[in-house]
């Protein structure tokens, strides 16, 4: 029997509360109705001891030194690229991330002041090449973001969520440099537009860049 064709690999990226979950559901829900097979997966987190890195990261209490928060960042993603990501690919699976590196680059560099050599080091050992097929892009303006992500959370913003306006804003700007820059694998959209207009607008673009049947 022929191994199955390689799945392709779609990444959400963008602020906090911009809509990538509820996104992502529907973006998985539309390549298993075209009868691709598909996984929704996220980061942090995404295998076992990646979804244990999560708690510590963004439960656990700890102000973390910037460059150990990035290597733990990275740390989980190769457990979630080596335990999830890799092994569905090559078994033909599309795969839906929630964040992935574009995220350290945005939070812990832009965000936080950690040098870009720093990211571009723990990128080139965990991830060694590999990169994203797609990465889908919501623009929503940070002070929108933080009011939907805060009336998600009741009023009990997590660590990062609670940064304040001028990190969020910061965090904003990465994300659109890092699709000015990669035209090719990001594609940025309106995440003020209703869900359902959303999906069917990054639907069109995988079907665009990646022949997705949709
Ligand atoms: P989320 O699941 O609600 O998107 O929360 C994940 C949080 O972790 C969010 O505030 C962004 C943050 N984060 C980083 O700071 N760096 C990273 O590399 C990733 C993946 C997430």
């Amino acid at each position: 029997m022929a191994a199955p064709a390689r799945g392709r690999f779609i990444t959400l990226e963008g602020g906090e509360g911009a809509g990538k979950t509820t996104l992502s559901r529907a973006l998985a829900a539309r390549l298993a109705a075209a009868g691709l097979p598909v996984l929704r997966t996220r980061e942090p987190g995404g295998a076992p001891g990646a979804e244990a890195l999560r708690g510590l990261l963004l439960t656990g209490g700890i102000a973390w030194d910037p460059v150990a928060e990035a290597m733990l960042m990275f740390a989980a993603r190769r457990e979630h690229l080596a335990k999830t990501i890799l092994p569905a690919l090559q078994a033909g699976i599309w795969v839906v991330c929630d964040r992935f590196a574009d995220s350290t680059l945005a939070y812990q560099c832009h965000g936080h002041g950690l040098p870009r050599r720093v990211w571009e080091g723990l990128a080139a050992v965990a991830l060694e090449g590999f990169a994203p097929d797609c990465t889908l892009v919501l623009d929503l303006p940070p002070a929108q973001g933080m009011a939907r992500a805060l009336a998600r959370s009741g009023g009990a913003p997590d660590r990062i969520e609670a940064m304040g306006e001028a990190f969020h804003s910061r965090v904003h700007a990465a994300f659109q440099s890092i699709a000015t820059a990669e035209p090719g694998r990001c594609a940025v959209l309106d995440a003020k537009m209703p869900p359902a207009a959303l999906a069917e607008a990054a639907g069109a673009v995988l079907r665009d860049r990646l022949g997705a049947p949709l």
